[in-house]
């Protein structure tokens, strides 16, 4: 069942419908659908772990809000505000969201810190994660159509603790990246020091 959330704390100037009509516009019917079943993945998060719902809702659909735009649009804002020139190294995968964030917040108008740290981290992780960004880091991850060898086993620790679910994701994603001989962002290597290692009990 969908949950709407109606937006009262002015975290954002729109009201839900109005935040769906522009990552509608935004989005291919793909990543639109995969918004929706993300922010209602960080609902029910949100809801065990003792999150704002609220809060929950917009950067689960706002997470992914700049995935389609052109590189080129990244590579000027990367320029224009003067961010790490390390990401200039990596791609859309990394910049949608450290730089989507910036985007965010200039074209939807949000403001709220933790809702642009859990867009900026929701594919790098940090070091410090607030339980929002655990939340939506997460719910991205095992949203009901995700479908990869361990989803099961991220969505049973995740249930139990967040915190070794966000250590589970984190181990994967390194894993990958090194079988592919692929760079890994700096941000994700602190991920890894900072979680994995201390969760290794719950993942194993
Ligand atoms: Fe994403
Ligand atoms: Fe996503």
């Amino acid at each position: 069942m969908t949950e709407t959330i109606t937006y009262s704390h002015h975290y954002i100037p729109l009201t839900r419908d109005e935040l769906v009509a522009r990552l509608r516009e935004a989005l291919k019917d793909k990543r639109f659908n995969h918004v929706l079943r993300v922010e209602q993945t960080a609902i029910k998060l949100a809801k065990v772990n003792g999150v704002d719902i609220e809060k929950a809702s917009i950067a689960g659909l706002c997470h992914d809000y700049a995935k389609q735009r052109p590189d080129q649009d990244f590579i000027d804002e990367i320029h224009r505000r003067g961010l790490d020139p390390e990401l200039l190294n990596y791609g859309n995968a990394i910049w949608h969201g450290v730089v989507g964030a910036e985007l965010i917040k200039d074209e939807l108008g949000i403001w709220d810190e933790d809702i642009l740290n859990a867009v900026r981290h929701h594919t790098t992780g940090a070091a410090t994660m607030s339980p929002l960004e655990q939340v939506i880091y997460m719910a991205d991850y095992i949203e009901p159509a995700r479908d990869f060898p361990g989803v099961e086993k991220a969505r049973e620790i995740t249930a139990k603790d967040l915190g070794a679910g966000v250590a589970y994701q984190t181990k994967q994603t390194l894993e990958y990246l090194v079988e592919r001989n692929s760079p890994v962002y700096t941000k994700t290597l602190e991920t890894y020091n900072a979680w994995v290692p201390a969760y290794q009990k719950e993942i194993d």
